[in-house]
């Protein structure tokens, strides 16, 4: 046989075998799934096809395409892995709200290497320790302390953006990451890396270089195998960033560890009250890493690092996404950014000291804070999540076998006309309680719900209307693209492909 005929012979197999593996062991499965509508499929690749035939961008109006061909309930073929999508919030409750469906699908397998088996990826009892361990310190009481943070990172943003001029056009959303950055790393880790006045720093360019190498990965399928892509250039420099990551993570908690320890020794000499609080960054604050480290149940040096690497992750990226989102619909509806501006003026008058905002003080933001709602309603930062079912879960309509990978379309629930009359408008009415009272608690998802829901979403809260506070207090923002033009994009989390593209206004002149 020659080079060709080997190949032919070679691929003839991998044919033949895979469809015997099909009839074998997912006749059941297969049989179930079929009888959900859904588009074409093809062997061996399923309907993957349509993720090549569109851009990346496009992705998200097809997907509206797709619902009003197939309906709610869709399936859909990754390879010969059968995934059902879901749109309907009282679907999505079944799924979300049951404690036996809390395993992760197969798409949480692009950050694993990176977060590990931390609380977004873990399942089964080691997800319910830790959540158990890690809720409390989510407390009130801890976020009012993580406020001078807010507080302080935000001050400095908006010092920083002085230096631009009414006429400039420049990407906001680097530099919203990196006040993110310098949050996140201050109250996960309790260390100070100061991304915003040194962008070049190590780990903020680790950070970003992973992020941007996971999304390229994901998006191309044949790089999925491990033992391909590592032989890979790009898979060697991904290890080359995750070994910097992960060691600046153990080098973190290792000294964090020793500092416990010596205060430890100390208090006991000293005979000191040990409920005194620890020194943080030159303040009396503890991180959540403290907070995890004096927990009852001793987490090994590799837990603790997942956890805290699972926080850098979610706590971050989100977040700026969500108020790069909030800036871009302000910033092109100056009559709701009028009325913000009046809000936030007459709280900060009314502050303390007339610059420095307390939880309370975000309390009484309403009209902002149904401004951020609306946003996440129609840029949600994690626009679809998934599960992989243990058992078969029995809709009104089908059945869903065990097995199959579930995703739940955030996003489309958000964009449902019935749900949201004129669902591109930004409204942020749509918040106040009279219209929230008539709608599913399904409806409206961007932190999830259940017993998985986001655990982060009081501080994600926090955080937004802080940052946009302080921003919206000194600027007037115009936004460069419109909602016609801009392209969200779906790389791990929503955002726009061209940044956030604005022009600022002091609100001093
Ligand atoms: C606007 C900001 C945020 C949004 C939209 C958001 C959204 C979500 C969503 C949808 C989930 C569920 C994921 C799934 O089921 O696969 C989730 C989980 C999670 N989020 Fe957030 N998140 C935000 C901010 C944060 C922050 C600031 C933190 C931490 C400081 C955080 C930490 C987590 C963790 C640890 C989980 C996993 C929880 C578990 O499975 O028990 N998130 N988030």
């Amino acid at each position: 046989m020659n080079l060709l005929q080997e190949v032919f012979f070679t691929f003839f197999l991998a044919v033949i075998v895979y469809f015997i593996f099909e009839w074998i062991t997912r006749d059941r499965v297969n049989k179930i799934i079929n009888k959900i509508p859904g588009p074409i499929r093809v062997p061996i690749i399923g309907t993957t096809y349509r993720l090549f035939l569109f851009p990346k961008e496009e992705l998200f109006k097809r997907a509206k395409v797709h619902l009003r061909n197939y309906g709610p309930i869709i399936r859909t073929w990754l390879g010969s892995t059968p995934v059902v999508h879901l749109l309907e919030p009282k679907d999505i409750e079944l799924i979300l709200n049951n404690s036996v469906q809390i395993t992760k699908s197969s798409m949480y397998d692009s950050v694993r290497p990176w977060l590990g088996d931390g609380l977004l990826t873990s399942t089964g009892k080691k997800w319910f320790t830790h959540r158990k361990l890690i809720t409390p310190t989510f407390h009130f009481t801890i976020l009012e302390n993580f406020m001078e943070i807010f507080v302080e990172k935000s001050k400095l943003l908006v010092t920083n953006l002085q230096n631009k001029t009414i006429t400039e056009v420049f990407d906001l959303y680097p530099h919203i990451t990196n006040c993110t950055l310098d949050i996140i790393c201050e109250t996960a880790m309790g260390i100070q890396i100061n991304a915003m006045s040194d962008p070049n720093n190590e780990y903020v360019k680790n950070v970003s270089h992973i992020t941007k190498e996971t999304v390229d990965r994901l998006m191309k399928p044949w790089l999925h195998p491990d033992f391909i892509y590592y032989k890979t250039n790009q898979g060697k420099r991904y290890k080359k960033y995750l070994s910097n990551l992960h060691d600046f993570t153990t080098k973190v908690i290792k000294e964090r560890k020793e500092k416990l320890i010596t205060k430890s020794k100390t208090d006991q000499t000293n005979e000191s009250n040990s409920s005194e609080p620890d020194v943080i960054g030159g303040k009396v604050r503890k991180a959540f890493l403290d907070l995890l480290l004096e927990s009852p149940i001793n987490l090994t040096d590799m837990e603790l690092r997942e956890e805290v690497d699972t926080f850098m992750f979610e706590g971050h990226d989100t977040t700026t996404a969500g108020i790069c989102w909030s800036l871009f619909l302000l910033g092109n509806h100056p009559d709701i950014q009028e009325e913000v501006f009046r809000e936030i003026t007459t709280v900060f008058e009314e502050s303390n000291d007339g610059e420095t905002l307390t939880i309370n003080d975000l309390g009484k933001l309403k009209l902002l804070e149904r401004c951020v709602k609306e946003a996440l309603r129609l840029f949600p930062s994690v626009p679809t999540i998934g599960r992989k079912l243990t058992n078969d879960v029995k809709l009104e309509k089908y059945l869903l076998p065990a097995e199959c990978t579930i995703n739940l379309q955030i996003f489309l629930v958000h964009h449902d006309e019935k749900i949201y009359p004129h669902p591109e408008k930004f409204d942020p009415d749509r918040f106040l309680p009279h219209n929230i009272k008539n709608r599913h608690p399904y409806a409206y998802i961007p932190f999830s719900a259940g017993p998985r829901n986001c655990i982060g979403q009081k501080f994600a809260m926090y955080e937004e209307k802080t940052i946009l506070a302080y921003i919206l207090k000194h600027y007037k923002v115009t936004a460069i693209e419109s909602q016609e033009t801009v392209k969200p994009m779906m790389e791990l989390i929503l955002r726009p492909k061209n940044g956030l593209l604005v022009k600022l206004e002091s609100r001093k002149s």
